[in-house]
């Protein structure tokens, strides 16, 4: 037995009843640690189901609105917007057009919630580009870093005027957080916090997200995700990012890259956020669809986990659920 030559050496005295384990628990997970991605869809008049992701839906502008007032009841601190829009093209015009479906839907939903929610949107060309990648294309096909950050900025703008509070920088171009702080800055939005996905893996655990997006992309993007090999790399993008000025860091996925999401929390001083990505989500799904694990409690567990390896705060299709959860003490 474990501590029979030191008997003061006996662990499990800190776990015999609740009190002692509420006592001794190190990690907490809120409702306010957690932000709730979603899709909307423009051209659709009922939420359209995204059959890799059981429970999780593309909206409408009405349908996300509900959801909206329903996450901020729930506690839940945020909503990262993703768009689907009808038309693409080469350079993504969509985004930046302030009638696109991204744009129009964030407005409505800030009027919606006001300051209740953090309203987020994802700053990324791969759901307006026909070729599904997250820049534009130079003459050869190859990503066009530079004139990219020229698209991101019109984004930016566009998101701005349309009232999010947060641009999420999930396109893993060399300096956006520099060229996007700049242009809003020179425009008088002050205000509005950057979060750096910093380290942003190539990954096949956003598989189901790519049918949530209805995603274009041929090929792979390997040349300006991460490498999953890389934990230096990660936590050297997130130092960057931070030295450009981004108000909150990202590293996704989330649990295939805890160890790299230790390591950031170790390496900057402004908060660390995490994604529990699409296929992270949907492998819960699927194994609690067969009764093979029990769904809340590994959503939970799962949530805990994140928070342990040291996100302050956790995206999730589970936000809400897990926020009902959480306050219903289960
Ligand atoms: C790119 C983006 C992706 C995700 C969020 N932003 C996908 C990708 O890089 O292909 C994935 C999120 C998820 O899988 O839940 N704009």
């Amino acid at each position: 037995m474990t501590g029979a030559s030191f008997p003061q050496t006996r662990p499990r005295r800190l776990r015999q009843t609740p009190a002692l384990r509420g006592l001794a628990r190190e990690t907490d997970l809120l409702p306010r640690h957690l932000v709730l991605p979603a899709f909307v869809r423009e051209g659709i008049a009922e939420p359209a189901p995204i059959s890799s992701m059981p429970g999780v839906v593309q909206h409408t502008i009405e349908s996300l609105r509900r959801t909206a007032a329903t996450a901020a009841e729930a506690g839940v601190s945020g909503l990262m917007l993703f768009g689907v829009p009808a038309v693409r093209d080469a350079v993504g015009s969509g985004a930046d057009d302030p009638d696109g479906i991204l744009n129009v839907a964030t407005a409505a939903v800030a009027a919606e919630v006001g300051d209740a929610l953090v309203v987020q949107t994802d700053l990324c060309l791969d759901e307006f580009t026909d070729h599904g990648h997250c820049g534009v294309l130079d003459a050869r096909g190859a990503i066009d870093n530079d004139a990219t950050l020229e698209r991101y900025t019109a984004m930016a703008l566009a998101q701005a005027r349309a009232g999010s509070a947060l641009l999420g920088l999930s396109g893993m171009m060399d300096g956006q957080v520099d060229a996007i702080r700049r242009a809003l800055d020179a425009e008088g939005f002050t205000d509005v916090l950057l979060l750096g996905y910093a380290a942003k893996y190539a990954s096949a655990f956003y598989g189901p997200f790519r049918e949530a997006v209805d995603s274009q992309l041929q090929g792979d993007r390997r040349t300006y995700q991460l490498d999953p090999g890389n934990r230096r790399e990660g936590v050297r993008e997130a130092v960057i990012d931070e030295a450009e000025g981004a108000d909150v860091v990202m590293v996704k996925p989330a649990m295939a890259f805890l160890d790299v999401l230790r390591e950031v929390r170790d390496a900057v001083s402004v908060p660390v956020w995490a994604y529990q990505v699409s296929g992270e989500y949907a492998m819960i799904e699927a194994a609690a669809g067969h009764g093979w694990i029990d769904r809340r409690a590994a959503i939970l567990e799962s949530l805990l986990s994140i928070r342990r390896a040291g996100a302050d705060a956790v995206l999730t299709y589970a936000a809400i659920e897990a926020a009902g959860w959480i306050r219903a003490g289960r």
